[in-house]
C-alpha cells in the first residue's frame, strides 16, 4: 500500500457506533464523559498518553501522539449502541458493577440519554443470552437492511461527519467460516437466503461496511475474519481490525513470554486459570462459546514461541487455558499462570503469576485507540485489514501469507511506525550505529 498523501483533517461529530452495550462499552463511554471534565485519567490510552519519538535520538522529539497524527478529540465523539436488553447505558453500567458510584453520578444524564438500538438476535450463536429488545425480520438480509437504516438514522439525526464501529457484543458459539464466506456474492445471496451459517455479528459488520463505517470487532468471533468481509472492505475502500481484545492473561503472556524466548529459555508447560463472574463469564460458561476463547487465547504461545524452529526449548510444550465462570467475583477477574520453565543445561524452574486484573478497565482504552485509529486510518485512506493495530488483539488478523504477530513489543513498534510511515517521518530501526563513528 502507498503511503497517504494527505489525511483529511479530523472535522465535525465522529459517531462511535458500538453493537454490545455491556461491561466494556459502558466503562469506555463512560471513561470518555469523565476524561472530557477532567474527572479521570484515560490511563492505558496510547492515543491519549503515549509519545512517540522522531528522528535521532539527539534530536530529542517525543511528541505526545495526539500531537504528531491528527486525532479526533474527545469531545467530537457521539455515542451510539445496540443490545439486546432495553437498558440504557447507565442501568447497564451499574448492572455491571465496574465503575464506582461516584464516578457515575458524575455523568449519569450522559450516560442515561444513551439508550440501545434493538438488536439482531439469533439466539443459536449466544445460548446463554435470552435477549428481548430485538428486531424482527423476514430473513437475514432484511436485519442487514433494518441496521443500515439505523446507522443511517443515527447518522444524521445526530449531524456526525463520520463513523466508527467497535464491536463490544458477547462472544458467540465457535464457527468456522465456510463456502458462504468466501466472497461477496456468495455472502450477500446466503444473506437472502438466511443461511444459518452467518452469525449475529456478521450481520452488523455486513451493514456498518456497507454504509462505510470502520469496523474493530473486540470479540474472537468471526465478525469480519472471513474472505468476503475482507473483499468487502477493500472493496469500499474501509478499514478492519480485530479479534478479540487483547486484556488480561493474554496481555501478560505476550508480556513475558517474548522476554523468555528472547533469553532463549525454555518452557515445558504453561497453565492459565481465571475466575470471572460478568455477564461475558457467564456466555463463556457455554463450552462453545468459550471455544471460541480458547482458539482465540491458545495461539498465542505458538507464535511467540516458533517451537517448529526451537524444538529442544519448545517442542514438548503444554499449554492449558481455562476460565470459569465464578459469580461473586464480577468484573474482578483474577488470573494464575503456572509455568514450568528451564535453563542452563535443561535445570527446571518455576514462575507463578497472580493477576488481580479488571477487565473492563483494560478493555476500554483500548475500544477508544481503536476507534481514533481507526478514523484516523480510515482517512489517510488506509483499507482493508489494519495489521498494525495488532497490538490491541489476542487473535490478530493477518493477510494469509503471513504469521500472526503476537509479541507484545514487536506489535508495539510497528504501531509507532506505521504512525512515523503515515505522518512522512523515518520508521525507527534502533540500529544507532551513528552515534559512535
Ligand atoms: N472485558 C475484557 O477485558 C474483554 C477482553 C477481550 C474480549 N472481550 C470481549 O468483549 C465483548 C464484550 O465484553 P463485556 O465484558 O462487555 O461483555 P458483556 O456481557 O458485559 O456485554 C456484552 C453485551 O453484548 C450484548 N449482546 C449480545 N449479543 C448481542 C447482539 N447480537 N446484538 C447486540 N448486543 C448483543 C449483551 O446483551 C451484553 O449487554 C465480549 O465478546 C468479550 O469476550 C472482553
Amino acid at each position: 500500500m502507498k503511503r497517504p498523501a494527505t489525511i483529511e483533517p479530523a472535522k465535525g461529530k465522529l459517531a462511535v457506533l458500538l453493537p454490545g452495550l455491556g461491561a466494556v462499552a459502558t466503562t469506555f463511554i463512560a471513561g470518555v464523559a469523565l476524561a472530557r471534565r477532567n474527572l479521570a485519567a484515560p490511563v492505558g490510552s496510547l492515543t491519549q498518553l503515549a509519545t512517540i519519538r522522531l528522528g535521532k535520538r539527539t534530536e530529542r522529539r517525543s511528541p505526545k501522539i495526539s500531537d504528531f497524527v491528527p486525532l479526533a478529540q474527545l469531545d467530537q465523539l457521539e455515542f451510539g449502541a445496540w443490545d439486546i436488553f432495553e437498558d440504557d447505558a447507565l442501568a447497564s453500567a451499574e448492572h455491571s458493577h465496574v465503575l464506582r458510584p461516584d464516578h457515575l453520578e458524575a455523568v449519569k444524564d450522559e450516560l442515561r440519554a444513551i439508550r440501545p438500538m434493538r438488536g439482531v438476535f439469533y439466539p443459536e450463536f449466544v445460548r446463554r443470552l435470552h435477549g428481548t429488545h430485538v428486531k424482527r425480520g423476514s430473513s437475514k438480509a432484511d436485519m442487514v437492511a433494518q441496521l443500515r437504516q439505523d446507522i443511517r438514522t443515527f447518522m444524521r439525526e445526530r449531524a456526525c461527519d463520520r463513523a466508527v464501529a467497535v464491536w463490544c457484543g458477547s462472544t458467540e458459539v465457535y464457527t468456522h467460516a465456510n463456502g458462504v464466506h468466501a466472497s461477496i456474492v456468495s455472502f450477500e445471496e446466503a444473506l437472502a437466503k438466511s443461511d444459518p451459517s452467518i452469525t449475529n455479528s456478521q450481520m452488523y459488520a455486513w451493514a456498518l461496511l456497507k454504509e462505510r463505517v470502520p469496523f474493530a470487532n473486540g470479540s474472537p468471533n468471526l465478525a469480519v475474519d472471513f474472505p468476503a468481509a475482507s473483499e468487502l472492505a477493500r472493496e469500499v475502500r474501509m478499514p478492519i481490525a480485530g479479534k478479540d481484545f487483547k486484556t488480561g492473561q493474554t496481555l501478560m503472556k505476550t508480556i513475558i513470554a517474548p522476554g523468555l524466548k528472547a533469553r532463549m529459555l525454555g518452557i515445558h508447560g504453561w497453565y492459565s486459570t481465571n475466575i470471572l463472574g460478568n455477564r461475558d463469564g457467564e456466555v463463556l460458561d457455554d463450552p462453545d462459546s468459550f471455544r471460541s476463547k480458547e482458539v482465540s487465547k491458545l495461539s498465542v504461545l505458538d507464535n511467540i514461541l516458533q517451537p517448529q524452529l526451537h524444538p529442544e526449548l519448545y517442542g514438548d510444550l503444554v499449554h492449558k487455558v481455562r476460565i470459569d465462570y465464578y459469580p461473586p467475583r464480577g468484573d474482578d477477574k483474577e488470573g494464575w499462570d503456572s509455568i514450568d520453565l528451564h535453563g542452563w543445561l535443561g535445570y527446571p524452574m518455576q514462575m507463578k503469576i497472580n493477576f488481580l486484573c479488571r477487565d473492563s478497565i483494560l478493555a476500554a482504552p483500548i475500544v477508544l485507540d481503536l476507534v481514533l485509529f481507526l478514523d484516523l486510518a480510515r482517512r489517510a485512506g488506509l483499507h482493508g485489514m489494519q495489521e498494525w493495530l495488532s497490538f490491541y488483539f489476542k487473535s490478530p488478523m493477518h493477510a494469509p501469507e503471513v504469521n500472526a504477530e503476537h509479541d507484545l513489543f514487536i506489535q508495539h513498534k510497528k504501531l509507532k511506525n506505521t504512525l512515523r510511515w503515515v505522518m512522512g517521518e523515518e520508521p525507527l530501526t534502533h540500529v544507532g550505529n551513528e552515534y559512535y563513528e
